[in-house]
Parts: C-alpha cells; structure tokens; sequence
C-alpha cells in the first residue's frame, strides 16, 4: 500500500508513543494543554456522553500531591491500608498476560541495573510513579460514579487521543494507573469529589533522553497473533 503524507504522520504520532518515565523540567504552557484536551475531546463516545474529567496539576498543588503520596507510599503502615476504587488486572494472572507482564518489568528493571532481588531500587523506581516521573504536568482522570461500563472505553479513546496529540507537540506521557489505590489522599489534597472515580494519572511533558529507562521499548504481538480473518 502506498503511503501519504498524512498515514506517514499519523503513523509515526502513534507508534513514536512511548511511557516516559523521566522529564525535563521545562514548563508546558497551558494553552497548549488546554489545546491537546480539546483535540482528545474530539474522541467517539457512546450516544456522544464524553464522560472524561481531567484535573490539571502543576505548581504548588502537584508539589503537594506527590509529596503526600510518595510519602504514603513509601510508609508501608500506610500503603498496605490503600485500595484502589476498580480492578484494573486479572485477579489470576494467566498465560500470555503474565509472561508479557514479567517481561516489561524486568525489561524496564534491568535498564535501571536493577537485579530480581532488588527490591529496595524496584520499590524506589515505582515510587517515581509519585512524583509524575518528575514531569512539568500531572493528570488525575476521572468519571462521574454513576457511569457504566461503556463509558470506560470512551475514556480509553480520550486517552489515547490524548496522548498521540501530546506526540505530534514533541510532547510525552505516561498513563499511570499506580495513583488508583491512592485515590482517598488525592481527594483530600485537591478536593476531587466522591461522585468521581479516579480512572487513572498521567504525566505530561519533555522526555528527558538522557535517561536509560526512556530508551524502553516494549514487545508488542504481530496483528496475526490476535486477529482472525474471516470471509
Ligand atoms: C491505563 C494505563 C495505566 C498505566 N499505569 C502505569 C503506571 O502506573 N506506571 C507506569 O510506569 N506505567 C504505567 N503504564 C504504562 C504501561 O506499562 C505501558 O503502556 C506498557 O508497558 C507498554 O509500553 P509503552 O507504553 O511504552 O508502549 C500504564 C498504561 C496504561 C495504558
């Protein structure tokens, strides 16, 4: 198939995507995110329900989020009292989620220098989590309680909206589900109301490539692999 110009920047937007787990700390303008929202926006949704809710944090606010957090994270008298408000993965993992799970962790670890018994570096890397992987924006996604299950992959669709038109600014992210279990601290910092279910965070910003852990590129299974053509 010949490509235009169009599929080759279209293409390129979503397969340049990649988690960043490490900013530089140049600052995004907030027009430009308020831009790359209303672009994400543009999202399908059931019967046009666009049921995504972002809270935008920077400043003194994401200062005094992630200082709570990594401080909860960090105490296990804490974290181990935390749940998140939706199950995100399988109670029981299986084959071939399991195997890819593994994968990207230790693909991600070894990257660091972190050996399988580190447990100390593996705690201190997941609790970058906290600090938005030091990124200039930090995102807190979430959608009214009284929505159902179709409305998750709507959000699905904003996110990934979101997160192509971040590419196409020389921007990055990284979805974070790890803010989930931490949802009654976050309401209590920024008043995000009960109604509201946390989906997920994410950070926004400006790669910082001089850090191993961005040059990660994870596996993905060929469309053969999960696709059957029927005629
Ligand atoms: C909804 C969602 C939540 C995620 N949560 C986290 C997270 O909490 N921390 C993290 O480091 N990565 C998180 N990720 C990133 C995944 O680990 C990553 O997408 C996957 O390993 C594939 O790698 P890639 O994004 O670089 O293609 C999340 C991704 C999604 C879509």
């Amino acid at each position: 198939m010949i490509q235009s110009p169009e599929q080759k920047i279209v293409d390129a937007a979503i397969t340049s995507r990649h988690s960043i787990r490490a900013y530089l700390p140049a600052p995004i303008a907030r027009e430009d995110i308020e831009q790359m929202l209303d672009v994400a926006a543009r999202a399908p949704s059931g019967s046009n329900t666009q049921p995504w809710k972002a809270y935008v944090l920077t400043g003194a606010i994401k200062d005094r989020l992630t200082e709570e957090l990594t401080r909860a994270f960090l105490d296990p008298t804490i974290s181990s009292t935390m749940k998140a408000e939706y199950r995100y993965y399988p109670d029981q993992w299986e084959p071939p989620y399991i195997e890819r799970r593994r994968k990207v962790g230790l693909d991600l670890y070894k990257l660091l220098g972190l050996g399988r018994e580190d447990k100390a570096g593996m705690q201190a890397q997941h609790a970058r989590n906290y600090l938005f992987f030091d990124a200039p924006v930090g995102f807190i996604f979430t959608l009214d309680r009284t929505m159902n299950q179709g409305s998750w992959l709507d959000f699905g669709c904003f996110l990934q909206n979101l997160m192509v038109a971040a590419r196409a600014r020389g921007l990055d992210t990284c979805a974070q589900a790890a803010f989930n279990a931490y949802h009654t601290i976050i309401r209590q910092v920024t008043g995000i109301p009960e109604s509201e279910i946390v989906v997920c965070g994410m950070a926004l910003g400006y790669a910082d490539m001089s850090r191993i852990e961005n040059s990660l590129i994870s596996e993905r299974e060929p469309a053969t692999g999960f696709t059957t053509f029927m005629e």
